[in-house]
């Protein structure tokens, strides 16, 4: 029996300057992943949870303090390009122009896992998913930890990744020793996942480097249907893609098509649901939050600054998770480059409600 884990720990945080790291910190995280203990830590994208990714146990105790199913492989973060060399069976042509074009940076990359990464780590499968992160902070614990060390985003697994610190607290306190506090996170949503132990290198996760970027460098790039919305009939090929995510507590429901339509669509189904007493939520754009009139109405960002959409997304919905909001509409955001990614994480969000404004 996993007691230890079971053992309320008292959570301490950090404050950790990205200008100016106290390496006295950083030594004292490095020393809980390497005794096998957990760590959560800033990166560009969003917290993450790390451990020791060579050691199976300590492996065991981010799926035991995220509650997350032990068959979701974690992504393994590493601090020098060459370290990639020491955890896969071969270092592909494409990952290393993958490599050189955007590590340190939001790229996950798979290959295939030689023997010395347990399959703890990598959810029983043959293949391992890396990562070298461009925050600083994350990239001297790394260092300080060991080299390899393992980190899911530092959320209980269904609930919204965390951007900030406050957010890791909110699911971690009492489950970890140590949460370095490094500030709001940059980019917001988490990497992008492509795996490159296929013929043709394929996106399992869309991110901040979108496909255009990607082939760009590799040529042609395929996109896992399972990834895109609902009625594909695909099952995603990262395994934790097929989970509920990032869902607030209330029921959030999308509203597509022309911008008046969902306007009116909206504050239609709003005037229902507060008729019928009860609390509603909006995420909409900035230039049409004003005409939401009713609700609880937030702007996530001019829709031609993509990058503040998605930095915006997860913080709005653990926003409405404490503001106990019974239900959420939000307009759509198929933004050109970021687009996907975005409607990726709210698709999921919103376990699929889909709603067309006609
Ligand atoms: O931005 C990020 O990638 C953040 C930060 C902390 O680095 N991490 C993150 O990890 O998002 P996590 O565990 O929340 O998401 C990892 C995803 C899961 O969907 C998992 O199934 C997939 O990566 N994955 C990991 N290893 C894989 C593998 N070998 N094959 C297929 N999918 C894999
Ligand atoms: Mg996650």
């Amino acid at each position: 029996m996993e007691t230890m884990s079971q053992r309320k720990v008292k959570t301490e945080i950090e404050l950790v300057d990205e200008k100016s790291i106290d390496m006295g910190i950083i030594r004292k995280a490095g020393r809980i992943l390497r005794e096998g203990g957990l760590v959560a830590f800033p990166t560009e994208t969003v917290y993450g949870l790390g451990a020791d990714a060579l050691d199976a146990d300590a492996a065991k105790k981010i799926y035991a303090a995220k509650g997350r199913p032990s068959d979701n492989p974690l992504i393994v973060h590493i601090c020098r390009i060459e370290d990639l060399y020491g955890i896969v069976t071969e270092v592909t042509q494409a990952a290393k122009l993958l490599a050189e074009a955007f590590w340190p940076g939001p790229l996950t990359m798979i290959l295939n896992k030689s023997e010395n990464v347990p399959y703890q780590t990598t959810g029983g499968m043959d293949t391992v998913a890396v990562r070298m992160p461009s925050n600083k902070i994350a990239l001297a614990l790394i260092k300080e930890g060991g080299g390899y060390i393992a980190a899911p985003s530092a959320n209980t697994s269904g609930r919204s990744s965390p951007t900030l610190a406050e957010h890791v607290y909110e699911d971690m306190d009492g489950r970890i020793p140590l949460i370095l506090d490094g500030g709001a996170v940059g980019i917001g949503i988490e990497s992008t996942i492509i795996d490159l132990t296929e013929k043709k290198p394929v996106i399992l996760r869309p991110g901040y480097i979108t496909p255009r970027m990607l082939s760009k460098v590799i040529g042609e790039v395929a996109v896992d249907p399972g990834i895109l919305a609902e009625g594909s009939g695909q099952k995603p090929k990262a395994p934790g893609m097929k989970y509920k995510h990032y869902a607030p507590n209330a029921d959030l429901v999308l509203v597509e098509g022309e911008p008046d339509k969902v306007i009116a669509k909206i504050n239609g189904l709003a005037k229902i649901n507060i008729a019928e007493g009860k609390q509603v939520g909006i995420i909409g754009a900035q230039e049409t939050v004003a005409n939401y009139k009713q609700g609880m109405v937030v702007s996530i960002g001019e829709r031609r600054n993509e990058e503040m959409i998605a930095h915006n997304l997860y913080k709005i919905l653990r926003q409405f998770d404490k503001s106990g909001v019974d239900v959420i509409y939000s307009e759509s955001f198929e933004t050109p480059g970021l687009g996907q990614a975005i409607m990726n994480r709210l698709w999921k969000a919103a376990g699929y409600q889909i709603m067309e404004a006609k």
